[in-house]
């Protein structure tokens, strides 16, 4: 039960939480961005994958969200920096490193959750985590399998 965490712990959990808010809500536009403009440039298949992908992140977005209410924190509104433009090739290589950084941030997050003892929290995290790594497989394996003008 999380009430059992300091509230100085409870801060930080909080504080780790919103880096993946910002992060996700960050994913969501840039993918429903993607989805848009690749409409005349890339595969039906592609296209779908950009918009698929903005749902997972917006579920993630979600959980994170309702963790950090229930933990008595704000979740943030705001979007950590959103990357356009470029042909497909491009669009592809930057959501590639979102998700890169997304592994990188919640592997430290959970790390904090075993350190403070907040186990429901760092469950959520892997889940997500596992996620995220199927995404960085996704576009990992459109790069090295399709030309990709
Ligand atoms: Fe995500
Ligand atoms: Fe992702």
């Amino acid at each position: 039960m999380s009430f059992l965490l300091k509230k100085e712990d409870r801060k930080k959990i909080v504080d780790a939480l919103n880096q993946g808010v910002g992060r996700e809500i960050a994913a969501i536009i840039q993918y429903l961005h993607h989805h848009y403009m690749a409409e005349s440039i890339a595969s039906p298949e592609i296209i779908e994958m950009f918009e698929k992908t903005a749902r997972d992140e917006m579920r993630h977005m979600e959980v994170f969200s309702e963790r950090i209410a229930y933990l008595k924190g704000v979740p943030t509104t705001k979007p950590w920096p959103i990357k356009t433009g470029g042909d497909l090739k491009k669009m592809i290589k930057d959501d590639l490193e979102i998700e890169y950084t997304a592994c990188e941030l919640y592997k430290k997050h959970i790390k904090l959750c075993d350190e403070l003892g907040d186990t429901t929290t760092r469950l959520m995290l892997e889940k997500i985590l596992a996620d995220e790594e199927d995404h960085v497989d996704q576009w990992e394996t459109i790069l090295a399998k399709r030309k990709i003008r």
